[in-house]
């Protein structure tokens, strides 16, 4: 697959933000009375954790961690590792994991289970768009914006080759 070809629109800046209100909602009603921590997996959900948290009118934390599980172009290796880690206090704290799409499963599963290890107060998990077509593990998903078909997926934060990061709409590379 190239990055020269022209992405097709999938989702429009407008139903991806009326998806986010619809998270937020649900987020405020879950964690009222709460200060949660917030932590985006980078660098894909930046751009979705900028909105979200813009819609959230309780006190929250946001922390980023870096992980690899692509190298390169559009195939996992399966191999996780965490490239910049977490300088806040997870244990006790309600901390729900931002990510931008659960496709195989492996990284969501991977931290999760190493921030499970550090014992926080709670643990959920919310990703804008999910690929349960190619699911090699088994993730519980609280907060879930679009069920997406199996295809390559760029803009509103997802890459290709860290190409089209920048595109207001999420398309489909054909
Ligand atoms: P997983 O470990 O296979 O679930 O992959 C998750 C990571 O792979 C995501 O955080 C993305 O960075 C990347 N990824 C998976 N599918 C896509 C896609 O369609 N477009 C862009 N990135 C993707
Ligand atoms: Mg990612």
């Amino acid at each position: 697959m190239s990055s020269q070809t022209k992405p097709r629109i999938l989702f429009r800046r407008q139903e991806i933000a009326a998806a986010v209100k619809k998270l937020a909602a649900e987020i405020s009603r879950d964690y009222q009375g709460k200060s949660p921590l917030l932590l985006g997996i980078l660098k894909g959900s930046f751009v979705f954790m900028a909105d979200l948290i813009r819609l959230l009118d309780f006190p929250v934390e946001v922390e980023f961690v870096r992980l690899s599980s692509y190298g390169r172009g559009t195939e996992s290796s399966g191999k996780i590792k965490v490239v910049q880690g977490l300088r806040s206090q997870v244990r006790s704290r309600d901390v729900l994991v931002v990510e931008d799409i659960v496709d195989t499963g492996l990284t969501v599963a991977f931290l999760l289970d190493y921030l499970q290890k550090k014992k926080p107060a709670s643990l959920k998990l919310c990703v804008l768009t999910d690929k349960p077509s190619r699911r090699q593990v088994p993730v519980t998903i609280d907060y879930l914006g679009f069920t997406v078909p199996d295809k390559f997926l760029v803009g509103y934060g997802l890459d290709c080759d860290e190409k089209f990061r920048n595109l207001p709409d999420i398309c489909v590379l054909d």
